[in-house]
């Protein structure tokens, strides 16, 4: 009864949707929702943001504020930081900070407050579905018990269903309307009524066999490209001693059109999703008595990378009679990739860190990040031109952006440790050093 009526509203765009945690995954998503004409609210703990986004306003690089002042005017979305309002929803998506505590274990403090908070308002009918990235199991071990206090009962009094999101912000091609959404529910009727809700606003939606698997499938994706650039930075590495250039190797392999996958290497890892995501499944399987060996290996590594790059500014100097204490070193770019303004996990900060224990003179430069607090003090982005980049003795390019004028800083500077592949092709007067 409850499955066929919350169906049919689903089928008449009817069906009130909120959204819960309005950042880089769940604000697109509301967005996606109002703008097929779902009744939307969108709801966050941070009252600054629900006030900024209610005057027409997006702080998502990849949210445009015009098209959400459109929906606002057009009264199909709407913000809110009262849990009270989620009492007329139907259907309710959670999208709340996974983050790693401090031991490096997962921290799913935001998915049991958010939790709670739906559990203690959880009307008849009602559809929930957790879209953070988590370890297999979260949903039923985790959700499931909460939602179930009362005598509630999933698949007749409520439904409950994991969908992993894949947004790649600062991707121009792929959003969250063209990425398929892989959508797996506690019971079969779950995972139906969260398919037909997602259907009817994205362009694909592949339903799999259980909300575990959902989330392991979320995993595996990431895991997948943690490994494969961790075995890509330890072949930078092992180029480096043997004297290749590991982007010329990782071209030419890229030309066989079967069975190989470029990945390339860097200065570290950033975001908030490969560094962090497969440890929440390392740290299952610890519990289990088991061990992710690919896992760990690749984090040794890739956490690795940034002492490595501080490696090469000291060699670079060291080479020109120069020590790091004191030099001037300019980092250009920030933000954890290119052409967005996040710095969450940004390798910037442990190469930041490890120069200013070398006693170096720090600044950087970023289009996309008017400021940083570092660990050891807070720097405002400093301006890129001739003079600031002649007055350097070293900089560091460790975001390559489309709007950073790579050749300006080729001309100018006297040295560069470029950590990206930006300066293929080009003609320089600076000193380059290629990870
Ligand atoms: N950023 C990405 O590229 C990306 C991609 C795929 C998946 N994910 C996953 O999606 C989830 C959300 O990530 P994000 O990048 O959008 O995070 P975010 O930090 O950008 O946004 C999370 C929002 O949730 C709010 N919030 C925290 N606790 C809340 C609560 N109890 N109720 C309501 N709102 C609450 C915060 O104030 C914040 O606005 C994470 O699990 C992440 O791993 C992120």
């Amino acid at each position: 009864m409850a499955q066929a009526s919350l169906a049919q509203r689903i089928e008449n765009q009817e069906a009130r949707v909120a959204v819960l945690g309005l950042g880089y995954v769940g604000l697109p998503l509301a967005l996606a929702f109002a703008d097929k004409g779902f009744p939307v609210l969108g709801l966050d703990v941070d009252a600054d943001r629900v006030d900024q986004l209610s005057s027409g306003s997006s702080y998502v690089d990849d949210v445009d504020s015009e098209a959400l002042a459109r929906l606002l005017e057009r009264g199909t979305l709407r913000f809110s930081a009262n849990f009270d309002d989620l009492a007329d929803a139907d259907a309710i998506l959670i999208c709340v900070p996974t983050p790693l505590s401090k031991s490096g274990d997962p921290d799913i403090s935001y998915i049991v407050s958010a939790t709670r908070e739906v559990a203690q308002r959880l009307t008849s009918g009602q559809l929930i579905i957790l879209e953070s990235t988590t370890y297999p199991g979260t949903t039923n071990e985790v959700v499931l018990p909460r939602l179930e206090e009362d005598q509630r009962k999933v698949g007749k009094d409520f439904f409950l269903a994991f969908s992993p999101e894949r947004i790649d912000p600062g991707n121009p091609q792929f959003n969250v309307l063209n990425t398929a959404k892989v959508v797996g529910g506690v019971t079969p009727e779950c995972r139906d009524l969260a398919a037909a809700l997602y259907g009817a606003a994205l362009q694909q939606v592949v339903p799999v066999s259980s909300a575990t698997t959902a989330e392991m499938v979320k995993i595996l994706e990431n895991t997948f490209r943690a490994v494969n650039i961790g075995l890509v930075n330890e072949v930078a590495m092992m180029c480096d001693t043997l004297n290749i250039d590991v982007w010329e190797v990782i071209e030419a392999a890229a030309t066989k059109p079967f069975g190989y996958l470029p990945f390339y290497p860097g200065p570290g890892l950033g975001g908030h999703c490969i560094p962090i995501d497969p440890f929440y499944l390392s740290w299952k399987m610890r519990t289990l008595d088991s061990r992710a060996r690919f896992i760990e290996l690749a984090g040794e590594i890739n956490s690795g990378m940034p002492e490595f790059v501080v490696q090469k500014v000291v060699d670079g100097l060291n080479d020109e009679a120069k020590a790091v204490r004191h030099s001037k070193v300019l980092l250009v770019g920030v933000a954890y990739k290119r052409n967005v303004s996040d710095v969450r996990e940004s390798p910037a900060f442990d190469i930041t860190s490890g120069l200013h224990e070398r006693g170096a003179d720090l600044s950087y430069h970023d289009p996309h990040v008017p400021t940083v607090e570092f660990d050891w003090g807070t720097l405002e982005s400093a301006p890129l031109n001739p003079e600031t980049l002649s007055g350097s003795d070293c900089v560091v390019i460790v975001t390559d952006h489309d709007d950073l004028d790579l050749d300006m800083i080729l001309e100018h500077a006297p040295l560069v440790v470029d950590t990206r592949n930006s300066s293929a092709g080009r003609s320089s007067r600076a000193r380059i050093i290629k990870l």
